[in-house]
């Protein structure tokens, strides 16, 4: 039994540990009732999926592949709509596109998307004019407006919740059986803002070849790209509620274990990875591969203990530790965790998200994030993990395929008055549809300018 469940361990276990960032459910029955549903419907992935996942993380950790992770910072129920979804899609399609031709390597591409409906705040309450009611905690726990039934957490949003996961897996799922593919081919891409950038001939000339590959491989096939790839599309989310967790996961026939069936690739965020916390608890016994925040807070003991707990086996593909430290500190706080990990043979994957750590609040109260900070926190991340003779495997990016104006900077340099044109995040900026196919042309420059492409 013990390569199946790990001691201890159950769906429930977490119970007995400290659970934070949970809401208060004021109906407890309530409660019992939607989690009673939302464990007998049916799943959102597979856990056929989930194993491939784990197996091509595990080629990732090993130099082989690239990770791809990009979505909102948060899903709203309003945003589940077709052209959201489809401008998501293609925006990740094509970024993956430009890392594929650049990093000569194929890519894992993980949607932030399909069930990231669920915030860590950092109060529990929020006080107005002498009001003090419970904070908003995402679509998936209650609603934004500040008035006292708007703030109760109500649990039919976890069947909401669940049934717009599966409404954005499905059209998803749609979009690339049906030949969405030929949205690689450049044809197909909006590059009008490539003239405003330095780097213009350099961008026009990579998606030129990338052009010039697709057809020259469609001519040798006698195909067009979108008969025979099939691409391949994950998903994720911060696994923040447990409650809905646990009463999406499940045995499957034939297989050990239990796997959380809501998502791929399930994340701990930086507020819950206390090593005794419940939320390290509830993971450890799923067989999904798991994502870790980490952030400068987090010493090297505190990660070697995360390693032991989240994955004693040292599976390959199993344990992802995404660093978000910030481009002015990741040079201090992250070679000492690179080297920590490796001395001691755990086998991880490393992501970078430049997203967390580089968040600023403008006069005007807007939150922002500079490109140029951005790209400098992933530009340090490559070469720190070769300096430590380890691999970055992996960006995590908050973006959409939308023309929002969130992050400073970018081909259009976006300054401070620009961004309350489009700026439409009620969380966390976003790169916009051309700062993340940018991005993805800088993050093949580095990699080319290093040779080690
Ligand atoms: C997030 O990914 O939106 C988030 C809250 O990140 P972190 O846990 O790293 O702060
Ligand atoms: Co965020």
């Amino acid at each position: 039994m013990s390569n199946d469940v790990p001691h201890g361990w159950s769906p429930e276990s977490w119970q007995s540990r400290p659970a934070v960032q949970q809401p208060v459910y004021p109906d407890a029955e309530a409660l019992r009732l939607a989690l009673a549903e939302l464990a007998r419907l049916p799943p959102l992935v597979t856990s056929w999926e989930v194993n491939n996942l784990k197996a091509q993380l595990a080629e990732a950790q090993a130099g082989s592949r690239f990770v791809l992770q990009g979505g909102d910072c948060a899903e709203s129920f309003a945003d589940c709509e077709s052209a959201l979804i489809a401008n998501r899609l293609k925006v990740l399609l094509q970024m993956s596109l430009v890392l594929v031709h650049g990093l000569r390597k194929r890519v894992v591409r993980i949607g932030r998307f399909a069930g990231q409906y669920a915030k860590p705040r950092s109060a529990d309450t929020e006080t107005r004019g002498g009001v003090t009611l419970p904070c908003y905690r995402g679509d998936l726990v209650n609603a934004p407006e500040f008035t006292e039934t708007a703030r109760a957490a109500d649990p039919q949003r976890l069947l909401e919740g669940h049934k717009r996961s599966a409404l954005t897996m499905n059209f998803t799922r749609g979009l690339i059986d049906g030949g969405f593919a030929d949205l690689h081919h450049p044809e197909y891409w909006n590059l009008d803002w490539v003239e405003h950038v330095v780097h213009a001939n350099e961008y026009r000339q990579r998606v030129e070849a990338i052009g010039e590959s697709l057809r020259f491989i469609e001519t040798l096939a006698g195909q067009t790209i979108s008969d025979f790839n099939r691409v391949e599309f994950y998903t994720s989310h911060e696994a923040l509620l447990l409650h809905a967790e646990a009463a999406q996961t499940r045995r499957v026939p034939r297989q050990p274990g239990w796997y959380n069936l809501s998502t791929h690739f399930p994340w701990i965020g930086m507020r819950t990875a206390a090593v005794d916390g419940a939320h390290v608890e509830y993971c450890r016994g799923i067989r999904n591969p798991i994502g870790v925040k980490v952030g400068q807070a987090m010493s090297a003991e505190w990660v070697l203990q995360l390693c032991e707990l989240l994955n004693p086996a040292n599976e390959p593909g199993r344990l992802v530790l995404i660093h978000r430290m910030g481009a002015a500190r990741i040079a201090q706080y992250l070679p000492p965790l690179i080297e920590a990990v490796r001395a001691k043979g755990h086998r991880v994957l490393w992501l970078c998200d430049p997203m967390h750590g580089n968040t600023q609040t403008l006069a005007n109260g807007l939150k922002t994030r500079a490109f140029a900070d951005i790209l400098a926190e992933i530009e340090q991340a490559f070469a720190l993990h070769a300096g430590c003779g380890s691999q970055l495997g992996g960006v995590h990016l908050e973006l959409t395929g939308e023309h929002v104006t969130e992050c400073l900077g970018g081909a259009r340099d976006l300054s401070a008055s620009d961004l309350e044109r489009a700026y439409r995040s009620a969380v966390d900026p976003r790169l916009n549809y051309e700062q993340a196919l940018e991005l993805a042309l800088r993050i093949v420059s580095i990699k080319g300018a290093a040779g080690t492409a």
